[in-house]
């Protein structure tokens, strides 16, 4: 790892609103058209902070969350949530890299740390996520890494506008992600 590379460690609670931040920035670079620009434009900070906050600050042992920190802010960070559902075990929750640092492998680094934690503390379970239909490049990032398109569901908006379909995609249990 070189000294330009950033640490990926446990996120904390002073790291709220950075990963609120990061987490508005991604969703209005990549949810264009599938959630509403009203949203986007408008509440998507402030909701994601106060998402954010209390997350971080009830210290729910279920909720595991990893940042990617470098010199100049949070390049990244992964959110897992264990035993989310009777079937399809642990939830992962979200996965964001600033969009300017996108296709440089922090995406798949964030997965295979985040998850080697996971697997310590749940490793009975399986692991899924859910991704909007629409959002070709993260199917393709976690098709790569090994995830099986399970199903097709109806994914509530954050603002509670509606449903968008998304793809329930699955890694069953023992989970093992592919080498590259
Ligand atoms: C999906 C995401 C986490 C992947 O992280 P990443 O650091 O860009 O991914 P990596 O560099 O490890 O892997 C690159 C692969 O990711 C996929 N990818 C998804 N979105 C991408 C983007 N905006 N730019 C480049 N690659 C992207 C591609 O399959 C790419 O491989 P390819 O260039 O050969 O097609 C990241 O692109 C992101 O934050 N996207 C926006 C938020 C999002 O969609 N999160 C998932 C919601 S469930």
């Amino acid at each position: 790892m070189s000294h330009l590379e950033p640490i990926l460690r446990p996120a904390r609670e002073s790291d709220a609103d950075a990963i609120a931040q990061l987490h508005a920035r991604s969703w209005r670079a990549s949810n264009r058209g599938i959630m509403p620009d009203a949203y986007l434009d408008g509440p998507v900070v402030e909701e994601r902070l106060a998402l954010w906050r209390l997350r971080l600050a009830e210290q729910n042992p279920r909720h595991l969350t990893f940042v990617a920190e470098a010199r100049d802010g949070l390049h990244g960070f992964i959110c897992f949530e264990l035993d989310a559902d009777p079937v399809w075990g642990t939830l992962l929750d979200s996965l964001h890299v600033d969009p300017r640092l996108c296709g440089r492998g922090l995406g798949a680094a964030l997965m295979r740390v985040g998850l080697a934690r996971v697997l310590e503390v749940a490793p009975e379970q399986p692991l899924h996520l859910l991704v909007f239909e629409a959002n070709a490049g993260a199917r393709r990032f976690y098709e790569r890494l090994g995830g099986h398109a399970e199903s097709c569901v109806p994914e509530p908006l954050p603002d509670g506008s509606g449903t968008a379909p998304a793809i329930r995609y699955v890694w069953p249990a023992p989970v093992t992600l592919p080498d590259n």
